[in-house]
């Protein structure tokens, strides 16, 4: 009976149940974004998108309201709020680009890559103009594995290296650099963002909601329900690695095509992935999956990735976002994989996105308090315990300063 309520050998045991109340209640959301968002650091892309002095990408965080402009400078990347600091206007609007400086459209003052407001047009006609104190708003910003992160809280953060702990080394030697996007999807939910997250923390669902798209590649005769397999509890984060069918079926382009299956569409070809990886060294290994606090989801395969962002809006508004790593196709056989693989993608997508927003209808109807997990279920529960444990250090300031007391 025990086993039911609490998980061993985690440091701060957490409940496998999860509460309705944290997927519908504006109150509780306005806390969450402020103590697991507003105060923490949030992945927003990838180093390859800003490759030299002057590009830039802009990155809107719904949560916040907030627009993030993040620049490759001659001093290292460099980011900032992107508000024009005469009356507001984004200073960036494009989602991506190259500029030596940054001209706002709305009445033409202009900062340079560094920020620092240039020109402002007819500056003769503003009294006391301190050119010097109306920079861009600089935001705190560090990289991991070509990974930018972001943290919008004013106090100075915990250094990001101390905010990935134990995760920080894991993907060491993975080459992330040497693949693209292939693919790419964003969409908005009528779903909380931590229904949409669960979605993908667990294999639970696979048999079911899966059973024409994605079940057979990884429910093994001896894991029909997909059970959670080896997992490392890296406070905040938490990783686990996936293994597969030893023999799916393959479907007759399957076949033509030389496999195309989940693990990656295209054939292999000299790629380095970490020694952490697979750490069960199976044969039958697919991916390492890694929940990256609060609303990121990286899964690594064998050479490919994707990436996964969940974003608040409301308590029952998320928006989400998927992209594909993989080299680029060489001749169009490959292509041709690479498509058969994103429509399996899609489809599977679809389903999940039906499930999440039925879900979403439930909760906010108020019948049901809160719901069982199971064991396979243990990374939803975790996420919702990691967001749980900082709201309720809000409300007690003596559990903050001991530590990872937890509230279960
Ligand atoms: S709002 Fe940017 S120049 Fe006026
Ligand atoms: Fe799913």
């Amino acid at each position: 009976m025990q086993n039911n309520c609490q998980l061993i050998g985690v440091d701060d045991a957490f409940p496998l149940r999860i509460t309705s109340e944290s997927m519908r209640s504006p109150e509780y959301f306005r806390k969450e974004v402020d103590l697991c968002f507003v105060k923490n650091w949030i992945l927003v892309g990838r180093v390859e998108e800003i490759p030299e002095a002057g590009s830039y990408i802009t990155k809107d965080l719904p949560f916040g309201h907030a627009s993030i402009l993040i620049v490759n400078t001659k001093n290292g990347i460099k980011g900032f709020r992107n508000i024009c600091r005469h009356r507001g206007n984004k200073i960036a609007c494009a989602a991506a680009g190259q500029a030596r400086a940054f001209t706002c459209t709305f009445h033409g003052w202009t900062y340079d890559c560094d920020g620092k407001l240039r020109g402002v047009p007819d500056e003769e006609a503003f009294l006391d103009l301190d050119k010097a104190r109306l920079g861009l708003i600089p935001v705190h910003i560090d990289t991991w594995n070509g990974f930018i992160f972001v943290h919008l809280g004013n106090e100075i953060p915990a250094p990001l290296k101390e905010y990935l702990g134990d995760l920080y080394g894991f993907f060491n030697g993975f080459d992330f650099d040497k693949l693209n996007v292939t693919w790419s999807f964003k969409t908005e939910v009528e779903a909380n963002w931590k229904i949409c997250f669960d979605g993908f923390l667990e294999q639970y669902h696979f048999a079911f909601s899966h059973r024409t798209t994605v079940a057979n590649t990884f429910l093994a005769p001896d894991n029909r329900f997909g059970r959670l397999g080896w997992h490392q509890w890296w406070d905040p984060h938490c990783v686990c690695s996936i293994t597969g069918n030893p023999s799916p079926r393959r479907p007759p382009i399957g076949k033509v095509l030389g496999g195309p299956n989940v693990a990656g569409s295209l054939p292999p070809e000299p790629f380095v992935i970490s020694k952490n990886m697979n750490p069960t060294q199976d044969d039958n290994w697919e991916l390492d999956s890694v929940m990256l606090f609060p609303n990121f989801l990286i899964q690594a395969h064998p050479k490919s990735y994707n990436v996964w962002w969940f974003w608040p809006v409301s308590a029952t508004k998320s928006v989400f976002e998927y992209r594909r790593y993989e080299r680029a196709a060489r001749n169009a056989g490959e292509r041709f994989a690479q498509e058969y693989y994103l429509s399996l993608v899609r489809d599977t997508f679809l389903q999940d996105l039906f499930a999440f927003e039925h879900v979403q209808q439930s909760i906010s109807s108020g019948a049901i308090d809160e719901f069982p997990l199971s064991l396979s279920e243990a990374r939803v529960a975790y996420l919702h315990h990691q967001v749980n444990k900082r709201l309720a250090r809000e409300h007690d300031p003596v559990i903050e300063g001991e530590g990872d007391v937890c509230s279960s």
